[in-house]
Parts: C-alpha cells; sequence; structure tokens
C-alpha cells in the first residue's frame, strides 16, 4: 500500500512514488474537458455521453463496444474481476512483488490468494511456475488453504509493477488455453511497453481479458478512469458486480477529450521514455552503490547492495524526494522503486540520491 500521510516528511520537490504523469494535461485539452461537461446534466444520471464513451474506448483498443466495461479507475475493475470469477472455493493466483491491489481484491472476495515467487536478484517472470500453480492450485496461499482448489482468477501485470519486466505474449497465450480460469492481464501501463494481448482476446476464448487505465499514459490519475475489455459473455458477467452509474459526467467527458488525441499521447510517451533511459544512465552511474533493473515502463525498481532502503528511503523523504518503497515486502528488502518525472525532478532525485549514498 501506497505510504500513509505523515507531517513528519516535508511537501514533495520530486514526486515520484505512483507512477502518474508529472505533467498535467495541457490547458487547452483541460478547457475542452469542462466545455463538454458543461453539457452535460448534472442533474441526471444520464448514460448517453458513457455509451460514447464506450464506443470511443472500443475503438482505441479495436474491438467491438460489447467487449468493454468502464470502471473507477482500473482499480475497481480489478475488483469486479474478483467478485466475478474467485471466491472460497475458487483462489485467486497472482505473481510475487506484483500490484497489491490483487491481494486486498482476493481478499474481499474471501478467496485464497496464491503468490508464486519471483527470485530476485532480476525478479524474471516465472510463467511456468505460474502456470503450474493455477492448474495445482496447491502453491502455497496466504489467507486460506487453496490446497486442491482450482483457481479462479490469475491476476497477469504485464509490465510488471513493481518488477518492469514484460513476459511474451506466447507465453500468455498458452498460460490461456492451459487453465479454465479467468486470466485477467493488467495492461497499466501498456502504453509505455509498446506491447498488448488484447488481440488475443477472443470473442470465443472465454477466459482471457484485459484490463487498462487512462492514469499513467493519459495523465488522468485524479479522475479514475479505468476499462476492462472481455468477450461479451465476461462483460455481462463483471457488469453484474458494478454499481450503476459509477463514473461521473467530469471524468466521461475527460476520457472523451483524451481519446481525440491519441496523436499527442504518442508524443508524451516518446518522451516519457527518452527520460526513463537518462534515469537508467543516472541511476547506473551511481554503480555499484545502485543496481537499476531493466524496465519497460515509466518506472525503474533499483537494487542498493548492501544498504538499509528504509534509510535511504526515510533520508530521501525528509528531503522532499518522494520515491515508494515495500514495507513489508521481503523479497524487496534492498530494493526502491523510482518513477519517470520530469527532467528537473529526475535530476534532483538522482543528486539527492548521490548525496545519501556519499553521507
Ligand atoms: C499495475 C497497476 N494496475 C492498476 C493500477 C491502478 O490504476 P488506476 O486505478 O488508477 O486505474 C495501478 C496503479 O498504480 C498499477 O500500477
Amino acid at each position: 500500500m501506497p505510504e500513509p500521510f505523515n507531517p513528519t516528511y516535508p511537501p514533495p520537490r520530486a514526486k515520484l512514488d505512483a507512477n502518474e504523469s508529472p505533467y498535467e494535461i495541457p490547458a487547452d485539452l483541460k478547457e475542452r474537458v469542462f466545455h463538454r461537461a458543461l453539457g452535460a446534466r448534472f442533474s441526471r444520471y444520464e448514460s448517453s455521453l458513457e455509451n460514447e464513451l464506450t464506443e470511443a474506448v472500443a475503438d482505441y483498443a479495436r474491438v467491438s463496444p460489447d467487449m468493454i466495461v468502464l470502471g473507477n479507475g482500473s482499480d475497481e475493475i480489478l475488483h469486479l474481476l474478483a467478485f466475478a470469477y474467485s471466491g472460497p472455493d475458487r483462489p485467486v493466483v497472482a505473481f510475487r512483488p506484483s500490484f497489491e491491489t490483487y491481494g486486498a481484491a482476493a481478499e474481499l472476495s474471501h478467496a485464497p490468494y496464491t503468490q508464486v515467487e519471483l527470485r530476485p536478484p532480476d525478479f524474471p517472470l516465472d510463467m511456468a511456475a505460474l502456470t503450474e500453480a493455477v492448474s495445482r492450485g496447491d502453491a502455497v496461499s496466504r489467507g486460506g488453504a487453496a490446497n486442491g482448489k482450482e483457481a479462479g482468477l490469475v491476476y497477469l501485470c504485464r509490465p510488471n509493477n513493481p518488477t518492469a519486466n514484460l513476459c511474451e505474449v506466447d507465453e500468455v497465450r498458452s498460460l490461456v488455453r492451459g487453465t479454465r480460469a479467468m486470466v485477467a492481464v493488467d495492461e497499466a501501463y501498456f502504453e509505455f511497453a509498446g506491447s498488448t494481448v488484447v488481440p488475443l482476446v477472443d470473442r470465443l476464448a472465454p477466459n482471457l481479458c484485459v484490463s487498462r487505465t487512462f492514469s499513467k499514459a493519459f495523465r488522468l490519475a485524479g479522475l479514475r478512469l479505468g476499462y476492462l475489455v472481455a468477450p461479451p459473455e465476461a462483460v455481462e458477467k463483471v457488469r453484474a458486480h458494478k454499481m450503476p452509474y459509477n463514473l461521473n459526467h467530469m471524468t466521461v467527458a475527460a476520457g472523451l477529450v483524451m481519446l481525440e488525441e491519441v496523436g499527442r499521447l504518442k508524443g508524451w510517451v516518446a518522451e516519457t521514455l527518452k527520460e526513463r533511459e537518462r534515469l537508467e544512465a543516472g541511476l547506473a552511474s551511481l554503480a555499484p552503490a545502485v543496481r537499476p533493473l531493466p524496465s519497460t515502463t515509466n518506472f525503474i525498481l533499483f537494487e542498493l547492495p548492501g544498504r538499509d532502503h528504509n534509510k535511504v528511503w526515510e533520508t530521501l523523504r525528509l528531503r522532499g524526494i518522494y520515491i515508494r518503497r515495500y514495507r513489508g515486502e521481503t523479497l524487496l528488502d534492498g530494493y526502491l522503486r523510482v518513477s519517470v518525472g520530469s527532467p528537473t525532478e529526475n535530476d534532483l532525485f538522482l543528486e539527492e540520491l548521490r548525496a545519501v549514498l556519499q553521507a
């Protein structure tokens, strides 16, 4: 879970802890969002705008509108999937370390949670072990005995947060073919990775779906918009657990405007990738005290060999440099995660990290 608000820390000078965009959406786009929202009736639940957004999202994902569910952030989608596909007799399986919401969602649906451990120092994505755990259903489970129970749901984060690596498309295909469990591929960062498994989501293959978000490449974290791409039958199943009118008119307006600007989005992604290269090189220049892992996305996991990562994190925090640590995750002892920020933020972070390591 993200660090709770703590008044002992100064406000961030560089906020690099949540993989958000460092940039606000441009003023002309923001104006268009307000303009569009002005035309909506705030007094009505009104779903016509939402239908329009469903079509625009379907167009962006290159699927038909009956394969889309819109969510209040992709977090909501991940929770809906757990309600639809897991439960006390249907365990959830995921890698560890991976995105924490998977465990929280499993808990809410009272499902045993089976985690397949990735191995430091590089955390390669062991798809064979994942496949085995899914079919066997008896790997070590937290919060209940998964023993012998067939998995109901697999969360596969692609690229994986926080390790920033990516499994192969063919590996996903084999996983889906080898199980009856719903395989939910979390593509929150796919725009940065330039790779997707959406073309594998087949109207006739009932057990693959993909969740995505507007919070990262589209810069809309504060407005909460995510979506699911799934076969129509799964769409119905997931929708059955959704609150009616889960999106507000402002969010829908913002989604519509952003999807008219996909050309600009490509430029933003290219800028982030360029800046990631610079950040990676900056971290690598601090070797052997720092070892960045290769990244396919807008954040970098790095190791601090032989250092107390909590101490480094704490000192940076006291200097207004916010990055991510994983309290209680023993596999990530000695590791921290930094988001790609603006050039100024990245330079500030590198400068402060260098100073902390030399102290
Ligand atoms: C892998 C992954 N999935 C999903 C999300 C949730 O995104 P949101 O709820 O903002 O759409 C995040 C956010 O950091 C994430 O890292």
